[in-house]
């Protein structure tokens, strides 16, 4: 990687490729990866084609995202496909969104287990269309056993939702007589959320210009590396995808400690035994 970009001098169009190997060799990478997948609309629109083509184009960068991580040997990344809100499109573009899911699993889950990749799903399944439901859940089954990159596919999904659930079952406990209240802390909250089991996203990518989290893993990204992109999905490329890294690998990251604690620690703890107000 070139001095000039560790110093910030250059911008992404000037720089040269990123080698993956560079990214390996030039400090932790994120084990979590969590990305926001926007713009297949506009991208569409913007070729005079339907928005649900740069859905279908979308679905290629979906591939080349997840050989991308498997090739660098990522431990996690979530896919936000589709989000409790976007119950409000129109169906016609519901309906396509669900097929392309079907035909990424049917046409994927071969590749996928050749590769390692275990697969998980978080949000409301029950209210996706029995085919996709009964999809899912065979993908998921089959792929259960791998050990390499975990893809969790965000359908259905909504963070808040996703937290109140946690409190209801939480406090379900509590009336039951298995919990008591004053034992209700971070960790209980984390492991009644439907991603209980994996770590934080250590980063977020946001393609197409917009920069915010739109109710995507609201309590997992409390101490996230944030990285928003103007490319849209559907262009996102294995490049973009190491650009993300890079600039990453560059960000110091203290969870509320000062810079010496840190440097004096052989590894950054957990975010949660350490937060404080100030980040
Ligand atoms: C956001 O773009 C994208 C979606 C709501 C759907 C994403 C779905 C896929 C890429 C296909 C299937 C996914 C998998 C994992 C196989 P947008 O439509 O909101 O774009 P806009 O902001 O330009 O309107």
């Amino acid at each position: 990687m070139s001095n000039e970009y560790k110093q910030g001098t250059l911008s992404m169009a000037e720089l040269s490729p990123i080698d993956p190997q560079e990214l390996l060799a030039a400090g932790e990478l994120p084990q979590h990866i969590a990305v926001i997948m926007d713009g297949n609309g506009r991208w569409a629109m913007r070729r005079h084609k339907p928005r649900v083509w740069g859905h279908k184009k979308g679905v290629n960068s979906v591939r080349t995202i997840v050989e991308a991580a498997v090739e660098l040997g990522v431990s996690a990344l979530t896919l936000y496909a589709f989000s409790e809100e976007n119950w409000q499109r129109p169906p016609r573009e519901i309906s396509a969104i669900m097929a392309l899911i079907n035909k990424y699993l049917d046409l994927e889950i071969e590749r996928l287990r050749e590769h390692n990749v275990r697969l998980l799903t978080i949000g409301e399944l029950s209210r996706l269309p029995l085919a996709t439901q009964r999809k899912v859940a065979y993908a998921c089954e089959y792929l259960g056993d791998c050990s390499g990159l975990t893809l969790t596919i965000a359908l259905s999904y909504g963070g808040r939702t996703e937290i109140a659930g946690a409190c209801r079952l939480i406090a379900q406990k509590v009336a039951k007589g298995q919990v008591r209240w004053e034992e209700v802390d971070q960790g209980m909250v984390n492991d009644h959320l439907l991603t209980r089991g994996l770590p934080d996203p250590d980063l977020l990518i946001r393609t197409s210009g917009e920069q915010r989290i739109s109710n995507f893993l609201l309590w997992q990204m409390a101490y996230t590396e944030l990285w928003f992109t103007s490319v849209a999905w559907p262009d996102f490329s294995k490049q973009n995808f190491y650009q993300a890294i890079a600039a990453y690998q560059l960000r110091a990251r203290r969870f509320g400690k000062t810079e010496q604690q840190i440097r004096s620690l052989p590894r950054v703890e957990s975010p949660l035994a350490c937060v404080s107000p100030d980040g």
